[in-house]
Order: structure tokens, then sequence, then C-alpha cells
């Protein structure tokens, strides 16, 4: 059974990182179609090669949601005088966390002057140097307007761009107005044809859906792990459930997703360390809403229905459609009390961790008023230090790789001081 198509994975990586930056995901959208365009010309790589390189153009300034926060708005400064942050942490970030780790030099070099890309071995150099092509003539376009004549890096040709490169540019633009199409917007179709021949194995899957988790964290660090601990909880509760296997499928990628509308909530109120006021929780709430429009029609439809219920309550007290105990599924219990238990175990912006007593009273309490289901939170508070026990192994194991990369970057950043 399939959840989601590798097509819809990417369509949903780029909806989420354009609820962190429109401006910047659009950026990364259009070069992706440059360069598609220069290297289906070329007839050097086969479709489904070509959808691997759309994919990772698409996301070849990945390191400036993290690097470039505060001045995410000022593409010209950081992509084309002090570019060596974002390359930076866009190459750890796809060496460690992306299931194409042998494209990963492709955004480190994107930047780089071709006259020493070309000193470099390395097999996609050529998509490096005609990413940085795409993304000069597409920040240039979009700074000068009307003014814009991509004839004016002709002057920068085998020195800081490639030769070949620009003239494969000039040529499909004549051929294929591309600017024009950047422009009205209508190359966007195209570009989304391509996504159909994105094939990832199941692994590269689950890894691609793991780096989501880490895109999330671009935003706020502790959505990873909250997110890594609610899909862990819930992985240990469904396991004592002894759910079939596709349940507990279901449920680890609802887990995983649940959450994601959290992005397009303002940061001031989330990181409040304060009582929120009862117009801000209403607002808070409306990220059930924004999980449901960015994953309809992408995810399975039993999955999204877990993940949009997990905040509903048994006592039809929950939101945002004030669910009965009779109309929430067991998987869709399951998430809710995975979801509540991870919030508790981690700490926030206005309170520490909230100790076992406390979360097992809780529990108690909450299936007393019969908010709950009877079955997920008995199997939990069995064997409580167990399952926190495996929770804490697994969040550490998943965790790791992330945690070298920022590590790898933090040690770069002093080296190069940056
Ligand atoms: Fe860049
Ligand atoms: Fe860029
Ligand atoms: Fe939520």
């Amino acid at each position: 059974m399939e959840y989601i198509r590798s097509k819809d994975i990417y369509l949903l990586m780029r909806d989420i990182l354009k609820l962190i930056n429109p401006t910047l995901m659009e950026h990364g959208s259009r070069v992706a179609y440059i360069v598609y365009k220069m290297l289906r010309e070329e007839n050097r790589y086969e479709e489904f090669e070509l959808a691997d390189i759309v994919m990772v153009a698409t996301m070849h300034d990945i390191g400036a949601y993290k690097t470039e926060k505060s001045r995410l708005n000022d593409m010209l400064q950081y992509e084309t005088r002090d570019s060596m942050t974002h390359s930076i942490y866009g190459y750890l970030f796809f060496k460690y966390l992306s299931p194409v780790p042998d494209m990963s030099k492709v955004l480190m070099y994107h930047c780089r002057d071709y006259e020493k890309l070309q000193t470099v071995d390395y097999e996609y150099k050529d998509v490096a140097a005609y990413i940085n092509i795409a993304e000069k003539i597409d920040i240039y376009a979009n700074t000068m307007g009307a003014q814009f004549d991509p004839r004016m890096f002709q002057k920068q040709a085998g020195t800081k761009l490639s030769a070949t490169g620009l003239d494969r540019f000039y040529q499909c633009d004549a051929k294929y107005n591309i600017l024009e199409k950047l422009k009205d917007g209508s190359y966007k179709e195209e570009l989304d044809e391509i996504a159909e021949y994105m094939i990832f194995s199941n692994e590269g899957k689950k890894t691609f859906m793991d780096m989501l988790i880490y895109c999330m964290g671009f935003v706020r660090e502790s959505m990873v792990l909250d997110t890594v601990t609610t899909i862990c909880i819930c992985g240990e509760i469904s396991a004592r459930l002894f759910l079939p296997d596709q349940e507990r499928e279901m449920i680890y990628y609802a887990a995983l997703l649940h959450d994601l509308g959290m992005l397009g909530i303002s940061q001031d109120i989330l990181q409040a360390p304060r009582k929120l006021k009862p117009e801000e929780i209403k607002h808070v709430r409306t990220h059930v809403g924004i999980t449901q429009e960015k994953l309809i029609h992408k995810v399975d439809e039993d999955v999204v229905a877990i993940a949009l219920a997990h905040h509903e309550r048994g006592d039809g007290n929950g939101y945002p459609k004030r669910l009965t105990d009779k109309q929430i599924s067991l998987q869709q219990g399951v998430l809710q009390v995975g979801d509540v238990v991870s919030a508790l175990v981690n700490k926030r912006s206005y309170r520490d961790a909230v100790s076992k007593q406390q979360v097992l009273r809780f529990l108690n309490d909450e299936v007393e008023k019969k908010r709950f289901k009877k079955q997920p939170v008995m199997v939990l508070v069995e064997s409580y230090d167990e399952v926190m026990e495996h929770v804490r192994k697994e969040t550490a194991r998943i965790l790791k790789m992330y945690q070298t990369l920022n590590m790898q970057y933090q040690q770069v950043s002093t080296k190069y001081k940056i």
C-alpha cells in the first residue's frame, strides 16, 4: 500500500518550504526549471535522472532557510557575495539527511566561480555550474525587471560562469521563451510534470519524509524533537496494541505530518513565554486547517484523517470538528495520546519537562473523563518506563545524523569564521 507517492513527497516538501519562505521557494522552483530546460536539451540524462536533478535544484538554497533567516529577503547579498554559509549548510543537510547524498556537493559548489569549479573532480559539477547560471539569471531578472538583459552575463563567460552553460541558456531561451514563462508563471505546470518521473525506493521515501521533519526545524528547532518523539511514542503504543503493519505505517505518516500547519502560525505567539490570550489560542488552532490544506490530495486520506484528529477528544470538547468517542478511530486515538505525551515530556518555552507522576496522573484523569481512548493509554501506563526508554533510544538514533550535521557545521563555521 502506497500512502504517499514520490511526486507528492516532492510537492509536499515544496509546500513546507513555501510556508517557511515563499520567495526563496519560488526562486528554487524557477532555478530548477531553467536547469531542467538546459539539461533536457543536451539529452545527457534520462528523464528519471533529470527528476532527481530537478529535486536537488529546487532545494539548492535549502541551507539559506537555516543560515539566512534574518536576511532572507536580501538574496542578492548572500547568493552573490557571502555565499559560503548557506552553501555549506545545504551541502551537509543533503549529505546527511537526503536520499541523494551523492548529489550533495552540487549544493556546496552552486555558487562557486566556474574557473575554480573546473579544477574539481566531481560527477555533477556541470549541474552545479548550471544552477549557478540559473540562479544569477533569476535573481537579476527579478531585481532589474524590464532592464534585465541576460546577455549582461556574457562578460563572465569562462571565468565566473560556464561559457557552454551560458550559450546553452541563450539557445534554450530563444527556443522555449524561458524568461517569458518564468514571468507569467506557466513554467510551473511543466515543472510539476517532470515530478511524475520521481521514483524513490521505499527507503528513499522514508529518508525524504524524515528530511521533512528536519525542514520543520528551520522554523523551530523544538519541532524536530517533538515530531520524532510523537512518532516514537505512537510506534511503541501501536506495537503494544499489536496493530497490523499497515495501520502502524499509517500512524507513522500521520504522526510525522500532523503538525505541519504549525509552520504557518506566527512565531511570536508560539514562543511567547506566557499563557496565550483567547484570540491567540484561536489562531494557533488554525494549524489543523493548514495541515489539511497541505496534505489533502497528496497523502492517503486515511492517513490525513488520523493526522487531522490529533486535537479531537472523546468528550466532544476537542477541535476542529468536536468529534465524540464513537467517531474517533483507535488509530486516531493512538496519535492523540502520542501527541500529548510528547508535548508533556519535552520542554516548552514557558515550562520544564513534566514528571512521570504528572504525566500518569494526567492520562488517568483524561481517560476517566472519556477524553482519551482507554487502550492506548493503558498500554502506555502499564509499561511507561520501558516505553520511554525505547523512545529515548530511538529519538537519539534518529537525531544522531541531525546532530552530527549541526556539529560539523559549527566546526566549519568556526574554522572559516563565518
Ligand atoms: Fe545559493
Ligand atoms: Fe539560489
Ligand atoms: Fe497540533
